[in-house]
């Protein structure tokens, strides 16, 4: 069918036909919402991200149950320690009496049905910034590995509902499976970043979580931003490790990624609309350049449109209230 007989523009002519032919419907229920937990009891607004704050255990629980509320399904718990806590290793990730441990548990008490996701990394927590044990300058794979063990373990006995494998290690999917299943916590999922790029993206985060490394850079073991078959590796083997959901990462420099990993895999995928992304909105509203209610939806939608299942963002909150304003699940 053409032109004349096919007029495309017949189906745009109302909102009703418009909300009919609608192929994205963006809704509350695939948002993981990100919180930084810090020592303490107040809250410190991160600069470089206007409207997010590290907060404290309470504030964590009060930023749950607002989602919760809100119809947001899940939050991913990152913990920002003092300086005296940290140490070569990150040995702090793993204490069972740590910062995202016991938000952890304080969130399960008062939000028992909130899916809490916990990020199983290392830079938080080592004075140099980087994902792991380092070696002669890099961060050694194997021996991180083992520690990985030690996070996941203290994230089951926290009673997370998944853990998130972050340090793009060699083998961290299985061994991350391996420790879980061995203490009897198979029912435990892992979320896998899969396909995490070594992104200047990151920026604001690194501010937010005090994570800037000391020396050197991640390309030794976060993904070059120019590729995309080896994503496909790497999800591959993420797969046939025992990954039970994917990760790409950031999200809007890898649409394409997202669409390819949708198209070649059949477990549900995890976008990480990550800070630079959310600052960059942010900034640009903030000057009036841009409609920032419209542009968050756009951004959301169209991370959903390119494949993803689920999206941690910072938008999750506001992005919630907009769409319940708007009434209808777009
Ligand atoms: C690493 C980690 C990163 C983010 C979360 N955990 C990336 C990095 O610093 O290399 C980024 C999240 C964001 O930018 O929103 N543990």
């Amino acid at each position: 069918m053409q032109f004349p007989e096919y007029r495309p523009r017949r189906l745009r002519r109302t909102e009703s036909l418009r909300r009919l032919v609608r192929e994205t419907r963006l809704s509350t229920d695939g948002f993981i919402y990100p919180i930084f937990v810090r020592p303490g009891n107040e809250p410190k607004p991160i600069a470089s991200m206007p409207g997010q704050s590290q907060v404290s255990v309470d504030g964590a629980v009060k930023l749950a149950e607002e989602c919760w509320k809100l119809g947001v399904p899940a939050v991913i718990l990152f913990g920002v320690p003092d300086d005296a806590q940290k140490d070569a290793v990150g040995s702090y990730a793993w204490n069972e009496d740590g910062l995202v441990q016991r938000a952890c548990r304080a969130i399960k008490k008062a939000v028992p049905e909130l899916t809490v996701m916990l990020d199983a990394c290392f830079d938080e927590y080592t004075t140099h910034g980087h994902c792991g044990v380092v070696t002669d300058g890099d961060v050694d794979n194997d021996a991180t590995l083992e520690n990985l063990g030690r996070v996941a373990l203290s994230f089951a006995h926290a009673g997370c509902d998944v853990v998130a494998p972050s340090g793009m290690m060699d083998g961290f999917v299985g061994y991350t499976r391996e420790s879980l299943d061995e203490e009897g916590f198979e029912n435990i999922a892992i979320m896998a970043y899969s396909a995490k790029y070594a992104s200047c993206f990151y920026g604001p985060f690194r501010e937010a979580a005090g994570t800037a490394s000391q020396f050197g850079h991640r390309k030794t073991y976060q993904m070059d931003p120019a590729n995309g078959h080896e994503a496909i590796r790497e999800v591959d083997l993420d797969v046939g490790e025992g990954a039970d959901i994917i990760m790409v990462k950031p999200a809007l420099a890898y649409l394409d990624v997202i669409a390819r990993v949708h198209d070649e895999v059949d477990l549900p995928i995890a976008a990480y609309n990550v800070s630079g992304e959310y600052a960059m909105l942010k900034a640009a509203a903030e000057r009036g350049w841009i409609d920032h209610d419209r542009a968050v939806l756009e951004t959301l939608t169209s991370i959903r449109r390119a494949g993803a299942d689920m999206i941690l963002t910072y938008h999750a909150l506001e992005a919630a209230r907009l769409l319940a304003k708007a009434g209808t699940a777009r």
